[in-house]
């Protein structure tokens, strides 16, 4: 069957409805666009584990902090629909900013997201996350998905979407997906396609580093770790870590010996030129 394009939040609900009464489940992948094979991989994870997959593909303006970051997102809706069409997504959510946020873009309250979302992406990109919550949770409340898939890519991002669906009573499962490289090591994301040939040639240090770190690490302390990590990545022209923290995987809050907790994962934000790149490694 062709895949439906859905424009309107009541052409939305009218889809959601008749699915779920004909008790289909509903596998949610929310998108900003400009895909790539990353966020196909959770495209393939939806169409595989649920009746209907269903894809958003949206702008969110509340959760850009930088306006030159929001005019310069990478777009390409035709491109985007004919990946999803590939993969046998069943309808495609496309609105415009009105049709998602009629009232306005101002949000109306303040979400409980946690302590993990005041460290890292919290800390260097102030409202980020509330703008996450505030959308994210707008298409839980339209989609109700059954399951909603997101990257570890945005390690973060999952720590404090189930936050957010914890403090909002939402019933929906959150899936995480590992993260999907190109064949050098980088980190796929839609922000790639703003490198340079030469900012794209060095940026796989990047990984290389964090790689190499995990080795490291099983004879060095955390913050010899931390600092091998830093001084090889800053000695790279064109790049600058903005940070770089090694954080127990569930709280998000920073650890100082590699015994303090089960679950330990580096994230990392590095600018190459003026492109923001992140990317993590898990050490346990
Ligand atoms: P966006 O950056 O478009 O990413 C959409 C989803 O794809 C996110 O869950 C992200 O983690 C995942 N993704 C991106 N690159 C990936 C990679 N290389 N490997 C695996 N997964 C990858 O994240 C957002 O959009 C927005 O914040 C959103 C959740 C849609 C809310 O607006």
């Amino acid at each position: 069957m062709a895949m439906q394009i859905i424009r309107s939040v009541s052409d939305l609900e009218a889809f959601v409805g008749k699915t779920l009464g004909n008790g289909k489940t509903i596998g949610l992948v929310p998108t900003m666009g400009a895909l790539h094979e990353g966020h196909l991989s959770l495209v393939k994870r939806a169409v595989a584990e649920n009746d209907v997959a269903l894809v958003s593909v949206f702008v969110n303006p509340t959760q850009f902090n930088n306006p030159v970051d929001l005019a310069t997102y990478p777009r390409n809706e035709e491109e985007d629909f004919r990946l999803l069409a590939g993969e046998g997504v069943t309808a495609v959510f496309a609105p415009t900013v009105e049709e998602m946020y009629p009232e306005g873009t101002e949000r109306d309250h303040e979400f409980d997201l946690g302590t993990a979302a005041e460290v890292m992406e919290g800390k260097f990109r102030p409202g980020h996350f509330q703008g996450v919550a505030q959308v994210v949770s707008r298409l839980f409340r339209l989609c109700r998905p059954t399951r909603a898939y997101f990257g570890e890519k945005d390690f973060q991002q999952i720590a404090v979407i189930r936050n957010m669906v914890d403090s909002e009573h939402i019933d929906v499962e959150i899936v995480p997906v590992p993260i999907k490289r190109a064949d050098d090591g980088l980190a796929l994301s839609s922000r790639n396609a703003l490198l340079t040939e030469e900012q794209r040639k060095v940026a796989p240090e990047i990984h290389a580093a964090l790689a190499y770190s995990v080795e490291y690490s099983k004879s060095h302390s955390v913050k010899a770790t931390h600092d091998t990590v830093v001084e090889r990545i800053d000695a790279v022209p064109h790049m600058n870590v903005e940070y770089f923290e090694i954080v127990d995987g569930r709280t998000l809050l920073p650890i100082d010996e590699w015994e303090e907790s089960p679950d330990i994962v580096g994230c990392i934000t590095v600018y190459c030129g003026k492109v923001r790149l992140i990317d993590n490694i898990r050490y346990k």
